[in-house]
């Protein structure tokens, strides 16, 4: 097989919605790749923020094999002591009282948007309110969630009912909280709006002031959550309490889960019937997250995520074609003085490093397990592409 036939038949049968690079990864071990050619690279992506323990971590793969061969699936009429046991291990870590399973980000967010409206629907109280520049999905609800103006234009209407503020505008968020607001919904750290993390005298100005107003605080931790910036869930180093959070992405270590956590006094909100997913809570996924859960919830895991990401942000801020690096953990965005990052990115490719941008930055979410070693063979390639 050549990687030229794997690229003919991506262009013949899959929809371009995707700018691919020139590479087809066949095998990955840790922050290590390797493509169809035998090529090696070093990996800064994890996925977009989905592997968490890595490629193939060894025990992520025996509890996901393990757990095909016990019982891959089964209908959620039933139990499965897979999901239970994971629900319980993932509210230990959160502090949130009761999950809802589901197989993404966005579905996670749309779950999130129906417990907000539910709470609301008694008053007639069914908007939500999110920040400009935040990313919430690709369905029709979340995409009206997402404050980027330039994903919604090609899919006119969308779901109505979304109000956008400013981050850190405390009182343009008071402004729009008059009774028919039911929630609001933003990330600690916006991803793909640029890596940008918010301030947090805003974040706990912004949780007083939704619990004031018996309006529902929804945070959105789908890139954020499960140890990428050194805390479990990011909203814990922010010191607020959620109403409802969204997990995905690096929940199941690689296979699709979602989930939309919430706290005790939600827990009752959606009664049989009001929300289901076929694949949802699956045990194949559930045994994966639970080896993720574990491991990453231990304090000495987040606090080598937290070491790893300052010693990370250092070395870049060191680079003299840097302007800025910003982010927390291992959730990383790099603006270069004059090269553009999407360039870098293909240069890197080419060199053996695999990133990712967001917007005009130079992104990296390297798996949690990346070693010292692998960051900075990988920091040497990204120097050598900025010119040494
Ligand atoms: C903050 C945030 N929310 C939601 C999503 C959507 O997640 P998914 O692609 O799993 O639907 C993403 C994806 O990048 C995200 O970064």
């Amino acid at each position: 097989m050549t990687f030229q036939h794997i690229k003919d038949q991506d262009q013949a049968y899959i929809l371009p919605t995707y700018g691919r690079v020139d590479a087809a990864l066949v095998k990955g071990r840790n922050a290590r790749a390797w493509d169809v050619d035998g090529k090696e690279y070093i990996d800064f992506t994890a996925g977009i923020g989905v592997n968490a323990l890595g490629y193939s971590d060894p025990e992520w793969v025996q509890a996901v094999a393990g757990q095909a061969g016990a019982i891959q699936h089964l209908c959620n009429y039933y139990y499965s002591p897979e999901n239970t046991a994971l629900a319980q291990e993932l509210s230990q870590a959160s502090g949130m009282a009761k999950a809802f399973f589901c197989n993404s980000g966005a579905e996670a967010n749309e779950c999130a948007v129906k417990i907000a409206r539910k709470y609301g629907e008694k008053r007639g109280a069914y908007k939500i309110v999110t920040l400009n520049n935040s990313f919430h999905g690709r369905t029709l609800t979340t995409l009206a969630a997402t404050g980027q103006e330039g994903f919604h234009k090609d899919f006119l209407p969308l779901t109505e009912g979304f109000l956008y503020a400013e981050a850190g505008d405390l009182e343009g968020i008071r402004a729009l909280l008059d009774g028919s607001v039911c929630a609001v919904m933003l990330e600690m750290v916006q991803g793909e709006g640029g890596v940008i993390p918010m301030d947090e005298e805003f974040v706990k100005g912004l949780a007083q002031l939704c619990g004031e107003k018996d309006v529902l605080l929804l945070i959105d931790e789908v890139q954020t959550g499960i140890g990428r910036t050194g805390s479990f869930y990011a909203y814990q180093g922010y010191g607020v309490k959620p109403d409802v959070v969204t997990t995905a992405k690096g929940l199941a270590g690689g296979l699709p889960m979602g989930a939309c956590l919430v706290s005790e006094r939600l827990g009752d909100i959606l009664k049989p019937g009001m929300q289901g997913s076929t694949f949802g809570g699956n045990p194949v996924a559930s045994a994966g997250a639970r080896v993720v859960v574990r491991r990453v919830s231990d304090p000495a895991f987040l606090q080598s995520v937290a070491e790893k990401g300052a010693c990370f942000r250092k070395k870049l801020e060191a680079m003299p074609q840097v302007e800025y690096v910003r982010g927390r953990g291992l959730m990383i965005g790099v603006k270069l003085k004059e090269k553009d990052a999407h360039e870098v990115l293909v240069q890197c490719a080419k060199q053996g490093l695999l990133i990712l941008t967001a917007k005009e930055l130079v992104r990296f979410l390297p798996p949690l397990t990346i070693t010292q070693e692998d960051i900075d063979q990988g920091l040497a390639i990204f120097q050598r592409v900025l010119g040494a």
